[in-house]
This record gives C-alpha cells, structure tokens and sequence, in this order.
C-alpha cells in the first residue's frame, strides 16, 4: 500500500521518490513557489508539497493548481526531502499534481481556518475533515482498540450482546419500541395486537447488555460486551444521547471491592493508552480545546481514586446546600452538579461513590445488610460527573424476586435471569463505561454530541 502521511513524515526523508493522497487544507502561491498542504487523515500533521517556480510554471501544472482549493482531493508525485520549516520533519518537493475531486470554493462549506463546533454539527458528513473531528476519530479508533486489548489480555472473553430485546435491563422503561406494525392501521383500529407484530410481543432496542451478558459470565467467568445502547430519555444535555456504545464487563464469583478495582485499571489503561499513542492529538486537544488536558490526564493515568459512600457523599454536600441548584438531601439521585462539586472541588480527581440507597438503583443491585442501601459503584470525575456506573448483582434469588416484584416490573419476563440465581448462582459484580463519556475526558471536548461521528439526541436523527 502507498504510505501514508503518518508514515511520510515518520521516515528519514532522503530523496525517496513518493505520491501523496489526500485532500488540501490550504494552498499559497507566491512568485517564487507554490505550496500546497496535504492531509490525508492518518494523522494530525499536513505534508507541505512544495512547487518550486520553474514546476509551477509548467503550463499543466499551472492550470493544475488553478483548480486546487481547500477541500479538493489530490495526488501529488515528488520526492522526500528534510523541511527547511521549524515544526515539521520532512515535505515533498512536488514534480507531478492531480486534482482528482475538486471543491468549487464557492460552495465547500469548510473554507475558514475555525469553525463553530455548534456550525459543524450541522455538516456531521464534512466535520471529520476539520482538525478538531479528525483528531476525535483517532482518538476513538484507538480507545475502541484499547477497550479490547484490556480485557483481552486479562482472559475476558468478547460476547456479542443483542440489540434488540423484550427486557428492560435497567427497569427504567426509556426505551425505544421496534415494531413492524403499521401505525396508521393500528391508529384506525383502536387497538394493538401484538400477535400481529414481528416478534409476537412488544420488543425494544436494548438499554444495557448487562442482563444478556450475565448468562455467559456465569458460564465462562470473565465477560465483556462492548456495544451500541438506546435510551429514550428525554435528555437534552451536554452528557447524554439517545444512542451510545457502552463496555460492560462482569465477573464470575467476585465483590463490589474487585469491581472498583477492575474498573480503576480499565481508566488507568485507557488514559495511559492515549498518553502514549494519541499523543499528537492530545496536544492538539490541550491546545485548542482544553488548556492543562495532559496534566490532568497524567495525574489520573496511575493515581488511586478516591472513595467515599453515597451517604458520605450527602452528608458532604450537605454542608454546601448554598451552592446547588438542586438542594441534596439522603435519597436524592446525585445531579451533575453534585458530582462535579464533589469531584473539582471536594477531592480534586475521579471519586468512588458507593452504597447508593435502593430506591434510586436498578433492580439487579445486591441489597446491602441495612436494607436501606445497594452495593453499588459509580465512578465520577471532574468536568461532567458519571463515567461508570456499575454494581455487585443480587444474586440470592428470593431476595431478587422480591425487589423486581416491589418495583412493579413483571417477574415473568426476567424468567431466564432468574435462572441464573436458581442454577449455580454465584456472586458476581460489574459495571457500564459509557464510551462517549470516556471520550469526553480523554479529548477534554464539552459535548457528546461531538465525540460520536453521528449523534442522535431528541429531535436529531440527521445524516
Ligand atoms: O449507569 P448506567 O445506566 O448502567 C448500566 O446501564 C448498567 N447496566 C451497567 C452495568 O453495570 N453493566 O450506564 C452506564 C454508563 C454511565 O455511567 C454513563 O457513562 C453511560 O453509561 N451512559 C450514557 N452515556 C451517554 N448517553 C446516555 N444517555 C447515557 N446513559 C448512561
Ligand atoms: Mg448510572
């Protein structure tokens, strides 16, 4: 295959004869050379193909580069030499140039140097050409990388999760329906008959792989699933959508202690990860998006997380009632602004919060010996709050049966997750990484919307 820029610029350059694809992001003509830069997504770096006067006044060459703009795919032939430029390592001397797809100026929408974030959501097909997305995209394509290469070199075995599901793994209902019905005849009729549908009972995307992915933990030990979720909540906020990927491992015959430690060796690897491999993008991050980036991540890349109990959590809070929009009192479900109070300004890293009280926790949770809490795990980290949220399970089948009866869902349809507590229950425990939330504070950007390649949110479902 052709090297790529990434690769280009990674080799001592020595006169190799080479070709260039890729798109412009500028051009500058002067009278004594013309200089195109070339980027081809490999990497952040452009390579500056250099037309010196005697080339760029060979008439084909010359029309040529009249149809070369911002935006216009090219393939440039030419050699490798050392720049003469600080900040760069090598550039073409360019002998030979293609314009293989133009981008008549006039009409690209990506000529200025920044755009608004706010601007590129509305071009979500032409935003990965900007720095920004690019780098966005590297750094996910490697995070997704690194999520299996954890787990896998920790014996997880990968299992594939469905996506569409007759539970609610969260028992919270925000779900999205997936029927085959005509929904005008069902309006005329006045009356649903699901014998009717696909699956001959309601069915929905899935909210979490959890409850799926627990089947296999019971049989093969270590687990994970790594997939796209659904959730229709009405959340209009900077940290939610209504369709992300989450990474949900769970492990045979372990605590809420295991777990907490699983899940502080999973960050600790991903951060030290994008340390290491997205270094270039994440000084671009630091510099443009998100001043003192690296730092922060340097500090979180092996430091312990702090720990406290949900109810030390309040009782901290408490003393700051002044300051919250939303007043916390023991019960409450944390807010945002809790979370980022208590991880900016009360410990000043990522925060384990445990021992939630039940009625704000899902029904799966292991109820603790006060009956009033759950053996729960979220972990908070500065800037936007939960990052995971997982748990021990209930696994002692009297007691889940009670607590899926006592909040109101239907037993009958947990039939074969009850199972699992009636044949060889063991205890087990583990937790959800939201894999936008991860990007969020690998790449330090301040909207979800902008760390997915096609957010959807209400109302948006565009490209
Ligand atoms: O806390 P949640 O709802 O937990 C679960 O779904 C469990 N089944 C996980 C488990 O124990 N296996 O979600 C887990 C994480 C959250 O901490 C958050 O990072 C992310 O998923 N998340 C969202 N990310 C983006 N948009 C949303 N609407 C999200 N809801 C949750
Ligand atoms: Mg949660």
């Amino acid at each position: 295959m052709r090297p790529s820029v990434k690769e280009l610029l990674g080799v001592d350059a020595a006169g190799q004869e080479v070709i260039v694809k890729g798109w412009v992001r500028t051009k500058r003509q002067t009278k004594s050379a013309a200089f195109v830069e070339v980027n081809d997504g490999s990497c952040m770096a452009n390579i500056q193909c250099v037309f010196d006067a005697e080339t760029a006044g060979k008439p084909e060459i010359a029309s040529t580069l009249e149809k070369v703009s911002t935006g216009a795919s090219v393939s440039v032939e030419g050699t490798l030499v050392p720049s003469p430029a600080a900040g760069q390592k090598a550039e073409l001397r360019a002998t030979g140039l293609q314009v293989i797809g133009e981008a008549p100026p006039d009409a690209y929408p990506l000529q200025k140097k920044a755009h608004s974030l706010e601007f590129l959501r509305e071009i979500a097909h032409l935003r990965p050409r900007t720095n920004t997305f690019g780098a966005v995209a590297r750094v996910r394509n490697r995070m997704a990388f690194a999520v299996h290469q954890f787990f896998q070199e920790r014996g997880f075995s990968y299992i594939h999760t469905p996506i569409i599901t007759a539970s609610d793994a969260e028992g919270a209902g925000a779900m999205f329906q997936v029927t085959t019905l005509d929904l005008e005849k069902v309006a005329s009729s006045g009356a649903v008959d699901y014998g009717y549908d696909f699956f001959g009972k309601p069915a929905f995307l899935t909210v979490s792989g959890q409850l799926n992915v627990e089947t296999y933990c019971q049989a093969l030990g270590r687990v994970y699933t790594f997939g796209p979720t659904f959730r229709a909540e009405n959340s209009n906020t900077t940290r939610h959508l209504s369709e992300f990927w989450m990474i949900e491992p769970e492990v045979a015959f372990a605590g809420i202690e295991d777990n907490i430690d699983l899940a502080r060796d999973f960050i600790h690897y991903l951060v030290q990860t994008a340390l290491r491999d997205c270094a270039e993008d994440l000084a671009f991050f630091d510099a443009r998006i998100q001043p003192g980036l690296i730092e922060s991540l340097k500090s979180v890349a092996s430091g312990s997380f702090s720990r406290m109990t949900y109810t030390e959590a309040v009782a901290e809070l408490e003393k700051h009632k002044g300051v919250f929009e939303f007043k916390p009192y023991w019960g409450c479900d944390l807010q945002s602004e809790h979370e980022k109070f208590l991880t900016e300004k009360v410990v000043g890293g990522p925060l384990v919060v445990t021992d939630y009280p039940k009625d704000i926790k899902a029904f799966y949770m292991k109820q603790n010996d006060d009956e009033k809490t759950v053996a729960a795990m979220d972990v908070l980290v500065p800037r936007f709050g939960e990052i995971i949220g997982g748990s021990e399970r209930e696994w002692r089948l009297p007691l889940l049966q009670k607590r899926i009866a006592d909040m109101g869902l239907n037993l009958d349809s947990y039939w074969w997750y009850l199972d699992l507590r009636r044949f060889g229950s063991t205890p087990h425990a583990g937790f959800g990484l939201g894999f936008e939330r991860l990007l969020l504070y690998v790449t330090g950007m301040t909207n979800i919307r902008d760390v997915i390649p096609f957010p959807r949110a209400p109302k948006l479902a565009d490209f």
